[in-house]
């Protein structure tokens, strides 16, 4: 069962989750290649973030295959297997949950040398190389009380890296921005696309989400109803619904400071 040999390093089949009586996945299918950045958009309350959740093993569905690389996710019944799973799977969400009380470096310090064991001069090192990326190289001694909502969330952005993941994901990471810094945290996440990390991005960045995405996830309702290149998503979707909501008409619209599309 070489799973990774069609160049799939993500993939679900027929998952299908309910918490209570609620079913939020009415089985989503979806692969992502190595490599590849693909972005899940959709009204609030689709599954967009369960689906995150799902591939990082933070909730089991009832029903359907998840595969990391050749993990089956979906089949994890020990904790310390989901531990171990999400070392390989970054995650990072709209809220970046920093430690107020340690430094930038000490931060992103922490996970390598307490969950992977790395040497502290090791993780310094790599940890100054990741805030170089993340254009964050002076503020290595600051608390995060002193970074901006943008630099803290670069911050988290490299303190997942610093786990050398197989993948990241990124929950609407810039929702809770002010406006002014979301470009910033945009343009780390692109260089990372471009560098060629495997993500998948829930986000409302309609633009960003056109510019750097491979393929496009449009969600409903607990179902993909929709994928395709941005070109096909944005600009060509049948479904008028997926017309619609990209158009910003939608209520809560992709449209920001007067960007229309
Ligand atoms: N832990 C939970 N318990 C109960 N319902 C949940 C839980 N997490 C999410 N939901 C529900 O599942 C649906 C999908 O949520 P979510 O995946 O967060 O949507 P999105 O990210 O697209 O906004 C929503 O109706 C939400 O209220
Ligand atoms: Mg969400």
């Amino acid at each position: 069962m070489n799973i990774s040999a069609d160049n799939a390093i993500v993939r679900l089949e027929d998952v299908h989750l309910s918490f209570g009586q609620t079913e939020v996945l009415k089985g989503i299918d979806l692969t992502v290649n190595r490599g590849d950045a693909v972005s899940i958009i959709g009204p609030s309350g689709s599954g967009k973030s369960t689906i995150l959740r799902c591939i990082n093993a933070l909730v089991q569905p009832q029903s359907g295959r998840i595969t990391v690389n050749r993990t089956r996710v979906d089949q994890l019944t020990r904790e310390s297997e989901r531990i171990a799973l999400r070392k390989r799977v970054g995650i990072v969400f709209q809220q970046y949950n920093l430690f107020p009380h340690l430094t930038v470096l000490d931060n992103i310090v922490l996970a390598p040398t307490r969950i992977l064991g790395t040497d502290r001069r090791e993780a310094e090192k790599l940890a100054r190389e990741l805030l170089e990326k993340v254009r964050l190289a002076e503020k290595a001694n600051a608390y995060p009380g002193q970074l901006s909502g943008g630099q803290q969330q670069r911050v988290a952005i490299a303190r997942a890296l610093a786990m050398k993941p197989e993948l990241v994901l990124f929950d609407e990471v810039t929702s809770a921005l002010d406006p002014e810094t979301v470009g910033e945290v945009l343009w780390v996440i692109r260089d990372l696309i471009r560098d060629g990390m495997t993500s998948i991005l829930v986000t409302h960045e309609m633009r960003f989400a056109e510019e750097i995405s491979d393929t496009v996830v449009f969600t409903e309702n607990g179902r993909i109803i929709d994928q395709g290149s941005p070109e096909q998503i944005f600009h060509s979707a049948d479904n008028p619904r997926v017309r619609q909501f990209v158009s910003g008409l939608s209520g809560r619209g992709p449209v920001r400071d007067g960007e229309g599309i």
